[in-house]
Parts: C-alpha cells; sequence; structure tokens
C-alpha cells in the first residue's frame, strides 16, 4: 500500500489508504479492551464524559500537530523534528521530543504483545470449543488459568511479538493493509451482534445508564489524567507513531479530512465495546473494578448463552486479534523507520532488535499477574504502573512537546499547507493547538 517516491521515500498509494492504515492504528486493544475496564475502574459516566471531553479538546487538535510536522518533514520522529527545528532555527534539542516518543513506543508495545497473545489463547479456547454452554464460573476459570501459569503466557506474548514482528519484517504490511480493509469492517459488525446480544441476555439499561450518565461528583484528579491518559493511548497520540504514517502521506495532500472519520471511529468502537460488555458485567455479577480482565471474563458468556455462539466467539477474537496487530504493527514502525532510515540497521534487523527488547520488557508485565503479583506500590501492580505511567505521562507529555513545536515553532503558512485550506479552520486549530490544548495537559499533569 506504500509505494517508493522517486527520492526513495514511501507514500500511501491514495487518500483511503493512509486513512485505513491510521484507523488500523488507533482502533486496537485501547477501545475494546482497554476502554471498558479503566472506564469500570474509574466510576463510569464521569470517566466517559472526561474522555469525550479530552478527545476532542485536546485529542483532535494534537492529532493533527502531530501529523502535520511528519506530513511536512516527511521523516521518522527524531529526524522531523531534528529538519524542522533546524529550517525554523530552533534548538536542535526538540529532537529529545522525538526519542522521549520512541522510548515511550516500546515500553507500551512489550504490555501491548502481553495482552495480545491474551487474544490469541482466547481464539484458541474459542475454538476448542471451550465457552460452549460454560457458566460465568467457568469463564473466570479460563482467565484464572492463564494468569496463573507464567509459562503459558509467555508462550502467547512470544508468538504474538513474533507475529508483530514477523509481518514487519517479511515486508507483507501491504497484504495486511489489504486484509485491514475488510476486517476492519468486520470488526464493527460483530461489535454490533455482540451489543445485540448483550442487550438480550444482560441488563443493558443499567450499563446504558452506567455509561451515558455521568456521577458528576465522582470527578476528581485521578479520573481526569486516567481520561487524558486514555484519550492519547487510544488515538495512538503522543509518541510519534502518527507523525511517522503522516510522513507517508503524500506531501501535497491536507490532513484534516483524513483525521475526522478515524477519531469518529475510534470513540465508536469504545462505545460499542463498552455497550456489549456492561451489560454482561451487570448481568452476572462480575465487578466493574475487575480490571485487565474485565472484556476475557465478560464477553466468553455471551458466546456461551447463544446459538452460534462459539462461531461468533472465534471470529470475535479473530478481529480482536487483527486490531491488535495493525496497532503493534503501528507501535513498531517509528522506531524501525528511525533505526533504518538513519543506516544503523535495515528494516529486517531493526525490527527483529525492537522485537526482542518489547518482547524481554513484556516479561515483567506478564510476571506481575502471577510470580510478582505481590509487588504492588498504593496498590497497583508492576503491569499498572508500565501502562499507566506510559500512557497517563509519558504519551501526554510527548503531545504536549509535539503541540509546542508546532504551534510556536513551525510557520503558521507550513501547517495551513498540511493541515486544511479553509483559514477559519486552521486558526481554530491553531489556537486550540498553541494555548487550549497545552495548558490543559499541564494542568492535568501538575
Ligand atoms: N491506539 C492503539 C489502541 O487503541 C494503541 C497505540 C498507542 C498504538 C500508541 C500506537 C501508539 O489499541
Amino acid at each position: 500500500m506504500t509505494t517508493p517516491s522517486p527520492s526513495g521515500h514511501k507514500h500511501w498509494s491514495n487518500r483511503l489508504a493512509f486513512i485505513i492504515a491510521t484507523t488500523g492504528a488507533a482502533v486496537g486493544l485501547g477501545n475494546i479492551w482497554r476502554f471498558p475496564y479503566i472506564t469500570g475502574q474509574n466510576g463510569g459516566g464521569a470517566f466517559v464524559v472526561v474522555y469525550v471531553i479530552c478527545v476532542l479538546l485536546v485529542g483532535i487538535p494534537l492529532v493533527l500537530a502531530e501529523m502535520a510536522i511528519g506530513h511536512s518533514a516527511q521523516k521518522n520522529p527524531l529526524d522531523a523534528l531534528r529538519t524542522l527545528a533546524k529550517k525554523h532555527n530552533a534548538s536542535e534539542h526538540w529532537r529529545w521530543v522525538g526519542l522521549l516518543g520512541l522510548i515511550t513506543l516500546t515500553v507500551i508495545l512489550s504490555f501491548y504483545s502481553v495482552i495480545g497473545g491474551f487474544s490469541l489463547y482466547y481464539l484458541f479456547k474459542a475454538l476448542s470449543g471451550t465457552f460452549n454452554h460454560a457458566s460465568a464460573s467457568t469463564v473466570a476459570l479460563v482467565w484464572q488459568q492463564l494468569v496463573t501459569h507464567p509459562w503459558q503466557m509467555l508462550f502467547w506474548h512470544s508468538l504474538f511479538m513474533l507475529m508483530t514482528m514477523g509481518v514487519i519484517s517479511a515486508g507483507v504490511i501491504n497484504g495486511l493493509e489489504r486484509a485491514t480493509k475488510i476486517m476492519m469492517p468486520a470488526l464493527y459488525i460483530i461489535l454490533f451482534v455482540l451489543v445485540a446480544c448483550a442487550a438480550k441476555i444482560g441488563d443493558f439499561h443499567r450499563a446504558f445508564l452506567y455509561l451515558f450518565h455521568p456521577n458528576w461528583h465522582l470527578i476528581n484528579a485521578h479520573i481526569v489524567i486516567s481520561a487524558l491518559g486514555h484519550a492519547f493511548f487510544t488515538l495512538a497520540l503522543g509518541a510519534g507513531a502518527l507523525l511517522t504514517y503522516a510522513s507517508y502521506s503524500k506531501p501535497n495532500s491536507t490532513l484534516l479530512g483524513s483525521v475526522i472519520p478515524v477519531v469518529i471511529l475510534d470513540v465508536l468502537v469504545a462505545f460499542l465495546s463498552g455497550l456489549a460488555i456492561f451489560p454482561l458485567v451487570f448481568a452476572f455479577h462480575l465487578p466493574v473494578t475487575s480490571g485487565p480482565g474485565l472484556m476475557y471474563q465478560a464477553l466468553p458468556i455471551a458466546f456461551a448463552h447463544i446459538h452460534g455462539g462459539q462461531w461468533l466467539g472465534v471470529l470475535f477474537f479473530l478481529l480482536l486479534l487483527f486490531a491488535a496487530w495493525t496497532s503493534s504493527i503501528n507501535l513498531a514502525e517509528p522506531i524501525i523507520a528511525t533505526l533504518s532510515q538513519r543506516a544503523y540497521a535495515s528494516r529486517r534487523s531493526s525490527a527483529w532488535l525492537i522485537g526482542f527488547v518489547a518482547w524481554a520488557l513484556g516479561i515483567a508485565s506478564l510476571l506481575s499477574f502471577n510470580i510478582l503479583a505481590h509487588v504492588q506500590w498504593h496498590h497497583h501492580t508492576v503491569f499498572d504502573l508500565i501502562s499507566s505511567t506510559s500512557t497517563d505521562y509519558l504519551l501526554p507529555l510527548g503531545g504536549l512537546g509535539f503541540a509546542v513545536f508546532a504551534g510556536w515553532v513551525m510557520s503558521p503558512a507550513t501547517l495551513k499547507a498540511s493541515i486544511c485550506k479553509s483559514s477559519v479552520v486552521f486558526y481554530s486549530w491553531l489556537w486550540l493547538t498553541r494555548i487550549v490544548a497545552p495548558l490543559a495537559i499541564l494542568l492535568i499533569l501538575l
């Protein structure tokens, strides 16, 4: 789907290809697995409202800012910031923002692969018919059997990482992108089916109120930080992942029209996932604060209860795996692009190198579900700490860097050429990016 230009730099073949790849990057475990459990841990509707505000006020402007940097530089995060800083007579130190992003992506990839591995395990379980007519307690047992066996988790984590790096190093991303065109719409359809099932066998009314009828008094600093972090995570924002994909879009295209559908789809998928999971959570008395196991403990109950549930389950985990895969490829791509464009290593060796580092780091997250479960800091396991530090602090910090760089260092004329033709829209964006978004991030982080 990307073709090299005369200068050797790859480009998406057209706007639709860019939108599909970016949606593939944004929609992933963050929407389907993470959104419901973080919502459950943060009081439901109160979290959802703040999350939506964060997406609108901070997310959209910053997606455009980060993408505009990649789009005008046509380079990897590190070199994009360096070249543009030089061009605008700013300090070379801006490249540290790019470097921070690459580190953040490695950390996220490490635990993302552990959770991606869970999907592989559940796909295998669904295929073997484990969930057929299973009771809620059997479903809970399947989860327990996974997380209490570190070697088993290690196996699935390794397999997921191998699959990601295998695809990248074999250069079959083109084939994957073609598949994404079919798999992603199929995922949306299956989510609708799951919402309908959950409405039939679960407590839909209560779930709906839980998600969309906020308890305002629950809003506190912690919820706001989690909501901001989650907005960044789900949009793949703040670490140079979007910057890299935008660097593959043609220099004469504009970004706004591509960004809006991606953001809408991204939020929609999260809501659908919430509406599929929470009716089951309430009807089958699962604790909303179950944490990372919430989705894996709730959805199989639906597969157990409906006619043809086994194949629905297989299809769901297959599509989930695909969504996770396209996101993990996006997590790795900026690092691989940086290493290979700077000629430190070939694409293939970069892929295996970064895969190994993230895989090794992932073992710490993996063990926090069992052997290291007692290692806690303020009731947070190692997994919680790795996931929330990278998501709630590092991503917003990187996003802040991109916003200030785009808003104050780059010239408005360069930006306008990248973002949109309309002056009204452009200047509204510019001031959101210069003032509102950075202030919001600073206030929340401080
Ligand atoms: N947005 C992806 C998801 O929701 C995760 C991701 C984060 C991907 C950061 C790239 C960069 O699953």
